[in-house]
């Protein structure tokens, strides 16, 4: 069973000397990709969406990395890490994948060009992503009912990682293992994520599921209508703890309060073993405008404060496992 073969799309490719992404800010309408083909380009990619998903932007940052003109100057390439690193500072997939180039970069000797080794770990990194959730998959399988009503949160699919998605790579590893999976999947305001990327992922792969606005997963928990809650996450600290798309947490107070099993996906770079809790992990806010319009179209006032956190903290206590490519973690 070759699950990518079954979505049957491409999102990320390097190809001879660039970069090509399937751009995530036109889906599920449009299906055009995105050429990057200098740091200047990844940056904008990266900051406006065009991919996003911790995964994804660590594995665009580190392809990004063999765009870097004048590789030999130590300086430039380390300012460029640096600068990447900071374009969205929650997930902690970026810093990781960077740090990993970094540590590529300085095996290169003397004079040697470090062009192939960069784009031999950044093509390393791909493939280990792709594997990892493959491996999540396998293991969140364990613990998937033969039938069940599932709740996700934002895309954490294919469409965030290099491979099958975490929370929805266990999705799909039961679905085409024969159980019987229904999906709920939350709109995720405000860049809706949820109605547009995995709506389509789950389409694709003939995974029954329906939309609902975000504020309606009170009611079918309390209706007994959904049996388990799968997320993902941009960064997990020391105490469990982690961060992820806003409205996680709500989500996780509700499947407490209802004693609904609530999971959380992620491959161990998503762990930060240098923060010790949710309180030391820093939060993107996004621009108010992602509130005050959808897609282009004013829907309040433009002078109306808006406040836009595009992630918050979950509690470690109220999970019930993460699910890593190494096995379940409970807290
Ligand atoms: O702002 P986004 O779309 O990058 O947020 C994505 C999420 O919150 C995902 O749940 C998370 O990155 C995990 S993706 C495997």
């Amino acid at each position: 069973m070759n699950i990518s073969e079954k979505l049957g799309f491409k999102h990320i490719e390097w190809t001879d000397d660039h970069l090509v992404v399937l751009d995530q800010r036109k889906l599920p309408l449009s299906k055009e990709y995105f050429h990057i083909g200098s740091i200047d380009d990844a940056i904008f990619a990266i900051k406006n969406l065009v991919v996003r998903g911790a995964p994804l932007i660590g594995i665009t940052a580190a392809y990004a990395l063999c765009l870097v003109e004048n590789q030999e100057n130590r300086d430039s390439f380390f300012a460029t890490c640096e600068a990447l690193k900071s374009v969205r500072p929650t997930a902690v997939n970026l810093s990781w994948a960077v740090n990993r180039m970094i540590n590529a970069y300085e095996t290169h000797v003397g004079d040697d060009n470090p062009a192939r080794i960069l784009l031999d770990e950044a093509a390393k990194i791909h493939r280990e992503d792709s594997k990892m959730c493959e491996e999540i998959g396998l293991h969140g399988n364990d613990i998937i009912p033969d039938e069940c009503r599932i709740l996700t949160h934002c895309n954490a699919g294919a469409l965030a990682t290099g491979g099958i998605g975490t929370a929805l790579g266990v999705i799909y590893t039961a679905f085409f293992s024969g159980k019987t999976i229904e999906v709920w999947i939350n709109e995720t305001r405000p860049v809706l994520q949820g109605a547009r990327l995995t709506a389509w992922e789950l389409a694709r792969a003939g995974v029954p599921h329906t939309l609902i606005s975000d504020n309606a997963s009170g009611k079918l928990m309390s209706e007994n209508r959904i049996n388990l809650v799968i997320v993902g996450a941009d960064r997990v600290a020391k105490n469990l703890d982690f961060a992820n798309k806003i409205g996680t947490y709500n989500l996780a107070v509700l499947a407490n309060y209802h004693n609904i099993p609530f999971y959380c996906a992620a491959p161990t770079s998503t762990f930060d073993h240098n923060c010790p809790d949710g309180g030391s992990i820093e939060i993107e806010k996004r621009d108010a405008d992602e509130i005050r319009k959808i897609f282009g179209a004013q829907i309040s006032n433009p002078t109306t404060p808006a406040y836009n956190p595009a992630f918050d903290v979950t509690p470690g206590n109220l999970l019930t496992g993460i699910i890593t490519e190494n096995g379940i973690i409970t807290p």
